[in-house]
């Protein structure tokens, strides 16, 4: 059964070690389509909330549920599967550009493969580079740019079409322009899918629908930008310094 990006944490507590617990009771709600995301000092707990969002570990104690089926404590490869992660460093492999894009379905055509670095914002760079699509690529993505190797990373997404996906904006220094592209290739990739961002920038917060303020491993704030600001609590600390 295909899903539809629903997905629900009920009561979530996670250590990496059982006997360190660093997520106390997380409660949280995403209701397909919808913008959510985390933002806190380092170690508030955000990548780890992501992590089990994607299932990399089981949880101590509560639910995750995705359209209402509980995986919390199983292991659901193909569910997990479904998820589309697009990370700061991403994994690309020697081979040419077409096939690192088309590891994230590897049943896709090459027309599947262009339309989603269209949508993506990578398609431009692509056809300038010496062999266009057909480039290859060193393991350690060293002949492209970082912002170059975050517009592949969304390209592979946008092709395995996920309902629900999970962004871990980079903070790293790339160009204005590049960032530009990343942002514009970024909301195009998530237009219609649940998205969970750790974001780093203000204007990547702005418009979630609902934004996650961490602390030591608890929720502490949650409502959209306006909500928060008004609240005049955390939120409004970070982000009026
Ligand atoms: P930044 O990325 O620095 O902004 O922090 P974050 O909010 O993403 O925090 P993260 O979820 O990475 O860490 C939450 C807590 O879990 C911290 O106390 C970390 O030390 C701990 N932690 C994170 N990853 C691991 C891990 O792989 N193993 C163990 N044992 N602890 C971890
Ligand atoms: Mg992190």
């Amino acid at each position: 059964r295909e899903l539809t990006g629903e997905v629900e944490f009920e009561n979530v507590d996670f250590g990496y070690n059982p006997d360190k617990i660093v997520l106390h009771d997380i409660n949280m709600y995403a209701k397909p389509g919808q913008k959510i995301a985390f933002v806190g000092s380092t170690g508030a707990g955000k990548t780890t909330i992501t992590n089990l969002i994607n299932r990399f570990y089981d949880i101590q104690d509560g639910k995750i549920r995705y359209d209402n089926i509980n995986i919390g404590k199983i292991r659901k490869p193909d569910l997990r599967r479904s998820l589309g992660i697009v990370l700061q460093d991403t994994h690309l492999f020697t081979g040419t550009v077409m096939d690192n894009i088309r590891y994230g379905k590897l049943d896709a055509t090459d027309e599947e493969c262009i339309k989603a670095a269209k949508l993506a914002n990578a398609h431009d760079f692509i056809k300038r580079l010496p062999d266009g699509y057909n480039t290859v690529l060193t393991g350690d993505g060293s002949n492209l740019s970082q912002g170059q190797r975050q517009l592949l990373a969304i390209a592979r997404a946008a092709v395995a079409d996920p309902p629900a996906l999970i962004l871990d904006e980079a903070t790293s220094s790339i160009d204005t322009r590049t960032e530009a592209m990343v942002s514009r290739g970024m909301d195009a990739l998530m237009e219609g899918r649940t998205s969970f961002v750790i974001a780093h920038r203000l204007s990547t917060v702005k418009d979630a629908d609902c934004i996650m303020v961490m602390e030591q491993g608890r929720i502490i704030e949650r409502g959209t930008h306006d909500q928060l600001i008004d609240m005049k609590g955390r939120y409004y600390q970070l982000y009026t310094g």
